[in-house]
């Protein structure tokens, strides 16, 4: 039987709303700084997506478009700026950033109490340690969409393919929460097709088109694609995930699809993280 495929635009549109009645509702406008730095045309995208998705569930939205030619020490002097700033209550400085600016040390110069991405190493400490912090927006987009698949996870063989601070390492992090089996993988994994077929739920975060295959996937397993990959095809492009995904319809119990599985999702958690740091 075909997996079920999982509805991230469906899931992520009844978050919105929870949050757009709970902004109605605040005694505070939540607001969200979002710092462009060039201009990378899939950056430009997703950044614009953000500033929408803020506006649309009544949020401020702050938005500081530089030049590829900023200097680190002036995007420094702005993340200071809006640190003091009481009207925004998180900050999001979107990656990659230009060659010649240190990315970790602007991430670490931004109040983990507004670090909507969660990226600070204050909000990576808590995650490893079981503290309420800002958690990467990916990461709990994955989280929601599986409970909302298989409910409980406790004891679930999970694989995670990628090993990034952005996604990899967070979402081990969230499984083992939630009492999974978690193994982490990456390009150097020995036999990753024989590791991933062990897996109820593969989550794939490598970055690669397509590159997890069909035959990889147990049989009734959840498969979470987070990858966004722009390929050329017969002249065309198009976005696929790291999962090869048609093969892999006919092996899992549920799939992702992309566009319009986990992406929606990220959006949605980074509205969730403003409205949480705004409460703070
Ligand atoms: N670039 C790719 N993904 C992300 C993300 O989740 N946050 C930021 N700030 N930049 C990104």
């Amino acid at each position: 039987m075909a997996a079920t495929v999982i509805d991230g635009k469906a899931s992520a549109a009844r978050l919105r709303a929870k949050i757009a009645d709970d902004v109605k509702s605040s005694s505070t406008k939540p607001g969200l700084a979002v710092v462009l730095v060039g201009a990378d045309p899939a950056s430009e995208v997703y950044v614009r997506n953000k500033e929408k998705a803020v506006l649309e569930v009544g949020m401020n939205s702050f938005a500081h478009h530089l030049p590829a030619t900023t200097s680190e020490a002036e995007l420094l002097t702005l993340i200071d700026s809006l640190n003091a700033d009481a009207r925004v209550h998180g900050i999001l400085v979107q990656l990659p950033l230009p060659n010649g600016i240190d990315a970790q040390k602007v991430l670490e110069r931004i109040d983990p109490r507004k670090d909507v991405d969660g990226f600070h190493p204050v909000n990576a400490g808590k995650l490893a340690v079981g503290q309420d912090g800002l958690v990467p927006c990916t990461p709990i987009g994955c989280m929601i969409l599986l409970r909302e698949t298989l409910g409980d996870l406790k004891g679930l063989n999970a694989v995670v393919v990628g090993r990034s601070n952005i996604v990899g390492k967070p979402i081990a992090q969230l499984l083992l929460q939630a009492d999974c089996t978690v193994t982490i993988t990456h390009s150097k994994t020995k036999d990753l097709a024989g590791v991933c077929a062990q897996a109820d739920i593969v989550i794939a975060a490598i970055g690669k088109p397509e590159f997890i295959k069909g035959a990889w996937i147990k049989k009734g397993a959840t498969v979470i694609d987070v990858g966004i990959n722009r390929i050329t095809c017969d002249g065309k492009t198009k976005l696929v995930g790291d999962v090869a995904y048609d093969e892999a319809l006919q092996n899992a119990g549920a799939i992702t699809p992309v566009p319009g599985g986990v992406g929606p999702m990220t959006i949605a958690c980074l509205l969730a993280n403003t409205l949480k740091a705004a409460k703070k």
